[in-house]
């Protein structure tokens, strides 16, 4: 029998085997401070073809961590967002300027919603942009600054910060006009199985969510929810760098945070969590 054939195999076995005990995402609501509410679990955007409801990889984990994700004292991923609050004022670059020159303070509620419409296609660059793509901008562009490393840390904070200036805010990236190439393009690799495994992102988190994978819990895979603080690194993850450890995971090459590629991905994996809260910073394992 062929390499490749054995593994997909395993995978299917692996997944059968553990798949009957405690499989499905737990019935339980998340609301942050006892006052947001998050939608975890809703209608699959029209566009989805295999899955009727999507929910957040919030459902899919153990009580402690799910718990953690309930109030903003037990969050580590809200350091971040204090770190970035700071940044916000900040006076960096040749122009003299801080975010907040342009952007009000964030008490103005300016930056609402932001993180919910991202990817979004830019008119003037001609191309779809990430958040992080916009951030740098700023930076480079209005401030006279050097643009942040696209998964560093300041960046990363920042990230957090927006989507926490968004949270509960229901994802609504566009798919349709400009931005409908790159979506194709993302859809594409959302389904190409790749590496020595042979596995596409749908293999997992469409065909196999609710199923468990070695010790974990397997997800739809949403990205609602980031930037992640996982337990596992003890850092905020931010998407590119998820989608990195798992391409890695099929034991295949994988695209750089920030590539055309992984912005694509981003803008498709983006739209099938359409209807679902603006998460982050969340808890993961
Ligand atoms: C000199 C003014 C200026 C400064 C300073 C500035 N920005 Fe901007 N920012 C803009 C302008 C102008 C836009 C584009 C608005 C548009 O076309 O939608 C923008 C857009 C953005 C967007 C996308 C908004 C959207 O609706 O799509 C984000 C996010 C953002 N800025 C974050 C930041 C951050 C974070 C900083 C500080 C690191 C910063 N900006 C500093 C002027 C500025
Ligand atoms: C071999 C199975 C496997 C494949 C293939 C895979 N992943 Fe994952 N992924 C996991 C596991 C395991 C986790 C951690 C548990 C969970 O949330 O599903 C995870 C987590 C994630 C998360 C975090 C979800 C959250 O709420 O924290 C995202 C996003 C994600 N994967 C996206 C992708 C994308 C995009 C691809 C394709 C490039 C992909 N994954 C391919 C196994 C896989």
């Amino acid at each position: 029998m062929k390499f490749k054939a054995m593994t997909a195999l395993s995978l299917t076995l692996a997944v059968a085997a553990a798949g009957s005990a405690n499989a499905d995402p737990v019935e339980d609501e998340l609301i942050v401070n006892g006052e947001t509410e998050i939608v975890t679990k809703t209608a699959a955007p029209a566009h989805m073809e295999n899955i009727d409801e999507v929910m957040s990889g919030w459902l899919f984990r153990e009580n402690d961590t799910r718990d953690m994700q309930r109030d903003d004292f037990d969050n580590p991923g809200m350091l971040a967002v204090e770190a970035a609050m700071e940044t916000w004022d900040e006076v960096e670059g040749t122009a003299g300027k801080a975010c907040s020159d342009c952007h009000g303070t964030l008490d103005d509620d300016q930056m609402v919603g932001i993180r919910a419409v991202y990817p979004k296609w830019n008119e003037n660059a001609g191309e779809v942009w990430t958040l992080e793509m916009a951030i740098n901008s700023c930076r480079t562009e209005q401030m006279g600054a050097e643009a942040w490393g696209y998964t560093g840390t300041e960046m990363t904070n920042m990230s957090a910060l927006m989507s926490y200036a968004s949270r509960g805010v229901p994802v609504n990236v566009a798919i349709d006009g400009p931005a409908q190439p790159t979506w194709e393009q993302g859809k594409e690799l959302y389904y190409t199985r790749t590496g020595q495994l042979e596995l596409s992102c749908a293999n997992c988190h469409e065909d196999n969510y609710g199923n468990m994978i070695r010790a974990d819990h397997l997800s739809q895979g949403q990205i609602n929810a980031f930037p992640a603080y996982r337990l596992k690194n003890a850092k905020l993850n931010s998407v590119h760098d998820r989608f990195k450890g798992c391409v890695r995971d099929t034991r295949a090459e994988t695209y750089s945070p920030g590539s055309p590629e992984f912005v694509a991905l981003e803008l498709y994996v983006a739209s099938r969590g359409n209807g679902l809260s603006v998460e982050g910073p969340s808890v993961r394992n």
